[in-house]
């Protein structure tokens, strides 16, 4: 008998279930003696042992289904060794359950912190596989993350339809993007959707020349500014700040997220008037895309094989279009960023558009 644990955490993203699918299918193709326990709403059914009994029938129709069929949780990693409420510890309530359930692997869905905990989870002896979900493309390791594309397409629909009505009144948009700490879902979504002004959190901005920009295209008779700006944005000289010194001035101000702290900047200094749109979780919600369905299933087939060779504590990524198995100790801790001198980033510029730093 092969007993798998699975379970999904930390924020969803499209193809979370057509990546379950694919791991079920590619092991249930293989062997018929599988017992599948599916743990709810991430780590926390680990911890608290709440999981249900899963047939490769439940995951039979999902590929197109957005959200998880086991729902998710947020665990952060910090809090994985201070005791609950109770006095349980956490780790030892998780090991307990997978030893209790003779778990012969636990297969875990997420993003950066989930993957520290699954990295702890293998170094106390767990066998563990993983799959890289989230739609911000900031881990380590892979190319790709599944969630990212469909991300992608959301952002850059919106900033599609953000163009004609900017268009109409003469106005100048500010469009906020999701990504965390990093700017790929930005990057990629205002190059799709043509953004005059990009502003990641990887090339902090000088609202000097933002503001210059804009004038020149009012100047140069563009009727419209469109600015994709990245959820973890900073300016040059609050990037220039402490920890605690941005954290007292964030307190100060309390803007409700980046768009609102770049309109006021920027307002004052521009004759058209300024608007904001937040697309917020539309960004991870819905149906994946295409790229995502196969992606996420190749992802799944990849981790199913991982698990029949007994090749564990490895995330299943991305490189070169291949699928590679990585080691969890390399993938636990480390952000990817987009890189300021990357070629993406240089080909951008050349085509008009401003990161707001020079
Ligand atoms: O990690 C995915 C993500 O959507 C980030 O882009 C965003 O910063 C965060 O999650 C939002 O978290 P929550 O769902 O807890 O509001």
């Amino acid at each position: 008998m092969l007993r798998i644990g699975m379970l999904t955490s930390g924020g969803d993203c499209q193809a979370l279930n057509a990546a379950m699918r694919g791991v079920v299918k590619g092991i249930c193709s293989k062997r018929d003696d599988v017992e599948i326990y599916g743990f709810q709403e991430g780590y926390k059914g680990l911890i608290y042992s709440n999981f249900k009994m899963l047939t490769s029938r439940d995951f039979s129709g999902i590929l197109t289904l957005g959200g998880t069929i086991l729902g998710t949780s947020r665990q952060p990693f910090k809090l994985m060794r201070v005791p609950d409420e109770n006095g349980l510890d956490k780790v030892e309530a998780m090991k307990h359950t997978y030893h209790k359930l003779n778990l012969d692997c636990l297969v875990i869905l997420g993003g950066n912190g989930t993957h520290k905990t699954a990295n702890m989870l293998r170094e106390e002896g767990l066998n563990i596989i993983t799959l890289p979900k989230t739609i911000d493309n900031d881990l380590w390791g892979t190319d790709m993350t599944f969630g990212f594309q469909s991300a992608v397409d959301i952002a850059t629909d919106t900033i599609d339809k953000i163009h004609t009505t900017a268009t109409s009144h003469s106005r100048v948009f500010i469009i906020e993007v999701m990504g965390h700490k990093v700017g790929w879902v930005t990057l990629h979504a205002g190059i799709a959707g043509g953004a005059d002004i990009i502003l990641l959190p990887e090339i902090p901005y000088d609202t000097d020349v933002v503001v210059d920009a804009i004038n020149k295209r009012k100047a140069a008779g563009k009727r419209f500014t469109i600015i994709a700006v990245a959820e973890g944005a900073i300016s040059k000289k609050d990037s220039k700040l402490s920890k605690k010194e941005l954290k007292e001035k964030q307190e100060k101000k309390k803007y409700p997220s980046v768009a609102y702290e770049v309109a006021e900047r920027i307002q004052k200094r521009t004759e058209q008037e300024v608007r904001i749109t937040v697309p917020g979780h539309m960004q991870r919600g819905g149906s994946p895309c295409p790229y995502d369905r196969v992606l996420s299933t190749r992802l799944g087939a990849a981790a199913a094989e991982a698990i029949l060779d007994g090749d564990f504590g490895k995330m299943m990524g991305v490189k070169n279009g291949d699928i590679v198995r990585v080691p969890l100790a390399e993938v636990a801790g480390k952000l990817k960023y987009v890189d300021p001198d990357s070629d993406i980033i240089k080909e951008a510029r050349m085509t008009g558009i401003s990161f707001g730093d020079k």
